[in-house]
């Protein structure tokens, strides 16, 4: 009861999420932070979920700190979803990938996995809403269909693109490019 309960609550915040996006109306909280540590914080949650379902989580960080000027919270919620995803379709014994690389120009951001990957047409439409969980919802576990469709949203948000594709641990990478600092149009949308 209590996990339909947060399930309802959940699925009722993403949608609000999702339309605030679509009609431009979603402010950011921009803070110059280091994307190394918020994953590492992500990680010390993630790594006791894996580990319940024996799915081991491993890190592929940079020896010293990434700096971007960005809104934490949504980098955290769009980490979060992909790894919900990922660890929802990874069997036991399957890792659990997050990794961070710095490029002048911005940074990268992937979460993969070495569940039952994605086929080519399902890349095509990945960050469609509902169309992977409508795909799915017979012969995998899906949740609501929202998540990609807000990951894509938040990450274009932040001034940056989201892509799905194969990984080399034989399932799914979500790659999330972000600048190192939002464009002057994502700063000023309000
Ligand atoms: N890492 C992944 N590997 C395989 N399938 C995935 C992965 N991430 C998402 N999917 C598929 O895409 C569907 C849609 O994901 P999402 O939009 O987050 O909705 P939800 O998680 O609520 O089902 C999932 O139900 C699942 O079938
Ligand atoms: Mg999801």
């Amino acid at each position: 009861m209590l996990a339909e309960a947060q399930r309802l609550e959940r699925l009722v915040s993403d949608l609000m999420d999702l339309a605030r996006l679509g009609a431009q109306d979603f402010p950011l909280d921009l803070v110059p932070i280091d994307l190394v540590d918020l994953v590492r914080r992500a990680s010390d949650v993630w790594r006791d979920r894996c580990a319940r379902e024996s799915v081991e989580l491993r890190l592929e960080l940079p020896g010293s700190p990434v700096t971007v000027t960005t809104d934490p919270t949504r980098v955290r919620q769009i980490l979060d979803g992909l790894a919900e995803n990922a660890l929802r379709v990874t069997p036991s014994g399957q890792p659990l990938v997050f990794a961070l690389t710095a490029a002048p120009a911005g940074v990268v951001l992937q979460v993969r996995d070495g569940g039952p990957g994605l086929t080519d047409a399902d890349v095509a439409v990945a960050f469609e809403r509902s169309a992977l969980y409508d795909r799915y919802r017979g012969e995998r576990r899906v949740g609501t269909g929202i998540g990609l469709a807000l990951v894509d949203g938040l990450t274009r948000r932040l001034g940056g693109h989201a892509e799905a594709g194969p990984a080399p641990e034989g399932g799914a990478a979500f790659t999330i490019r972000l600048p190192r600092e939002p464009s002057y149009e994502a700063r000023t949308l309000r």
